[in-house]
């Protein structure tokens, strides 16, 4: 059986400060149970304090991006192994914002899966479509590319911690959610294309969450499909209230 997994991605929001006293709140609340998986990803300057936050309690940390080199002269970037260093246990890859407005393709995006697998980080692999393109009925298209080109060369031993997050780019941040049937449609040919690349055994292990205006309204529909397996959650990731919430909702399904 899969469990459900909530993931607060903050995107470029919240100081250190700001970020300790939003996950105190969420571990109070949700802190102590196992039946869901919680992951907050703060900005990088939010990581070290965070990670103190989240020692003792089931609360897990990932970042929101990461490069794929070890180290050398990339200006700005991050390496995996300094992420791990800070008790990060997941990477956002791929996000639509990275794709779209720092150019990130499918070949670098792979770079990042690969690296991320071999530093013992669980990546949450982004991909959706664009209005446009769902308009043209290119959805399954564009995501099947996304997938392949995205994880070549993972193996279905890598699998067991692959995260894969659906979020159709126009619903993110604009209050527009996939319907329950919309999304699931699609949840279902993600989990098609999982069992062509690494057999049914490992695509069954993997989650697949929704990303897109998830919010407390919506929530119990979305995961009630049997293919939605969690949330990557932006804007309702950012108050207390709204995220225990999001995590009760899978609780209360589990
Ligand atoms: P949103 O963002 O919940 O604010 O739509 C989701 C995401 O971009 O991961």
């Amino acid at each position: 059986m899969r469990k459900y997994l909530i993931a607060g991605n903050w995107k470029m929001n919240k100081d250190a400060a700001e970020g300790e006293s939003l996950i105190a709140d969420i571990a109070l609340a949700v802190g102590k149970q196992t039946d869901v998986d919680v992951v907050v990803c703060p900005p990088y300057t939010g990581l070290e304090s965070a990670s103190k936050s989240v020692s003792d309690n089931e609360i897990e940390l990932g970042a929101q991006n990461m490069h794929p080199a070890a180290a050398g002269a990339y200006t700005g970037e991050v390496a995996a192994s300094m992420l791990r260093h800070l008790h990060v246990s997941y990477v956002i890859l791929g996000h639509s914002e990275r794709r779209t407005l720092f150019g990130e393709t499918d070949a670098f995006i792979n770079e990042k899966v690969l690296a991320a697998f071999e530093n013992n980080l669980k990546p949450i692999l982004c991909v959706g479509e664009t209005i446009e393109e769902r308009e043209a009925d290119k959805t399954i298209s564009v995501v099947t590319t996304q997938l392949n080109d995205g994880l070549k060369g993972v193996t279905a031993e890598n699998a067991e911690n692959l995260v894969i997050a659906y979020e159709p780019v126009w619903a993110i941040g604009t209050g527009k959610t996939a319907t329950p049937e919309m999304a699931q449609e699609v949840h279902q040919k993600i989990r098609e294309i999982l069992t062509d690349l690494f057999g049914a055994d490992a695509a069954n292990g993997i989650q697949i969450l929704y990303g897109g205006s998830m919010k407390p309204e919506n929530a119990d529909d979305l995961l009630a499909q049997a293919d939605i397996d969690g949330g990557l959650i932006g804007g309702a990731s950012l108050k207390a209230q709204s995220f225990i919430q999001l995590v009760e909702s899978a609780i209360s399904k589990s």
